[in-house]
């Protein structure tokens, strides 16, 4: 299937004093429908800026970044908006909910903000909690809710509506090792359902789940292994 992101040489420099950081550095990459990828890295590798570059949050210096078959680099402002809107499932570290709004208002929003009627905003929210194991709470306020499941609403949130692709930075994080493990399967069944899934994650337990785990270093790709949680087993039958 053709993908849904692809990155061409890209790279990108954040000013650091007088000097230049390169936190990518002719990075390329590609995700398809189906498909979970993780990446990993150590801290300043580049990970959340390889992620930002997909999800049209930071801009690529030079190489080609395209998005659903858009390029996001001949985008302008108002096209990468509409872009993100249609596409792009982002879920953020701080998960951004707002409080005074129950889970279902929560994931309503982003579609009553593009101008979706208030009745079919909700009916596709209450989909969404369904999709994340929260069709049972979609009146409860986030404070009413644990860790895992503010971070369910937050991925509820992500994919509301017609998205195909959810880019998520260490979306365990903050999680118990349970309640992460819960986020990982989660992520994982929206990619089996057909979605393409990019997550940032230092979590042991991706490797059983994840598709491909794509290693940074300094701004580059270092590694990539293929259906890491298969060879980990063909391994464990040779030895
Ligand atoms: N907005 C920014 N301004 C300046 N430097 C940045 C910015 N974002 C990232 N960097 C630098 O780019 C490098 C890669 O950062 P990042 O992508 O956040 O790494 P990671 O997510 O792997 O920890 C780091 O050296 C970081 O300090
Ligand atoms: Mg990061």
């Amino acid at each position: 299937m053709s993908a849904l992101i692809t990155l061409k040489g890209v790279s990108k420099s954040f000013p650091n004093g007088e000097a230049m950081i390169d936190a990518l550095r002719n990075v390329d990459f590609e995700l398809h429908p189906g498909e979970l990828v993780a990446l990993t890295g150590r801290s300043g590798s580049g990970k959340s800026t390889l992620l930002n570059v997909c999800g049209g949050i930071d801009r690529a210096d030079v190489g080609a970044v395209d998005v659903a078959g858009r390029s996001l680099v001949s985008a302008t402002p108002t096209e990468l908006a509409e872009i993100r809107r249609d596409h792009l499932g982002i879920v953020f570290q701080q998960l951004n909910l707002i409080p005074s709004l129950t889970a279902a208002e929560n994931v309503a929003l982003p579609l009553e903000l593009g101008g979706e009627r208030v009745r079919s905003a909700r009916s596709k929210a209450d989909e969404a909690l369904a999709s994340v194991g929260l069709g049972d709470r979609p009146d409860h306020f986030p404070d009413q809710l644990s860790g895992g499941e503010r971070q369910r609403v937050a991925i509820a949130r992500a994919i509301v509506g017609t998205k195909r692709i959810i880019l998520a930075d260490e979306p365990t994080g903050a999680l118990d090792e349970r309640s992460g493990d819960q986020i990982l399967e989660l992520l994982r069944a929206q990619a089996d359902a057909g979605l393409a899934v990019l997550i940032v994650t230092h979590d042991r337990a991706l490797a059983g789940l994840a598709d491909r785990v794509v290693d940074l270093r300094d701004g580059a790709i270092s590694s990539v292994v293929e259906r890491p949680g298969v060879d980990l087993e063909l391994t464990e039958l040779w030895s």
